[in-house]
């Protein structure tokens, strides 16, 4: 379902309470990540994937810890609507095609289910486009390689997950080491987006991208 038009008012976010705002705020962080290293991400979608990440990362900790800031909801509102443009004409990835699963039987909201599993399927990602994900939300990251840069971004995603109070681990949403097996197997049938996902995941690897959601086995660190 495509708008004709969106009206865009950051006043009427004001009031939005602090979890809603970390949660759907990560969501569109995450639609603006999953569309810019899309397969099918292109020159249009790139420049607006990329200024809603810029838009949303520094203005996230803001709106969350204080709403009354209107500068940051502006940001934040600026920042999903690119990010929305950039998802309908570039789509999204395995962050998706994992999250869905838990939506369902666990009844994790989609925007903590997507926000919760991006550090983890980007982790698995990077290889895939170094430069791109370099590009993210690489710090400090002159003097690295291309490799280290892209671990940063995955680095400073956790932490800004993190921050804003998203569980960092399947364990806190109730998810069992024996429902992996199952979560994997309908994961690896939303063939829509796991096609348009910058690295081709078998269903062991999307096992194990959920294993390491579960137990947080290695925090990304930012060393
Ligand atoms: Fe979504």
């Amino acid at each position: 379902m495509l708008p004709s038009v969106a009206i865009v008012d950051a006043e009427l976010t004001l009031t939005v309470p602090p979890a809603v705002t970390a949660a759907t705020g990560m969501d569109a962080l995450v639609y603006a990540v999953e569309s810019y290293t899309a397969i099918r991400a292109g020159e249009l979608t790139d420049g607006i994937a990329l200024q809603a990440i810029k838009l949303i990362s520094r203005s996230i900790h803001k709106a969350v810890y204080n709403g009354k800031d209107l500068k940051a909801r502006e940001d934040m509102a600026m920042g999903s609507l690119l990010a929305g443009i950039s998802l309908g004409n570039a789509g999204v990835g395995a962050v998706h095609a994992l999250a869905y699963p838990l939506d369902g039987k666990f009844k994790v909201p989609h925007s903590v289910a997507n926000s919760l599993l991006l550090p983890y399927v980007m982790k698995y990602n990077v290889v895939a486009d170094l430069e791109k994900f370099a590009e993210v939300l690489g710090e400090n990251i002159e003097g690295l390689s291309l490799r280290k840069a892209a671990d940063r971004s995955v680095a400073t995603l956790a932490q800004l997950s993190q921050d804003v109070g998203i569980p960092s681990s399947l364990k806190e949403v109730g998810v069992t080491v024996s429902d992996i097996p199952a979560l994997a197997e309908e994961a690896s049938k939303v063939d829509r987006l796991l096609n348009n996902n910058p690295r081709w995941l078998t269903v062991k690897e999307i096992q194990k991208i959920y294993e390491e959601a579960y137990g947080a086995v290695e925090e990304p660190s930012l060393a």
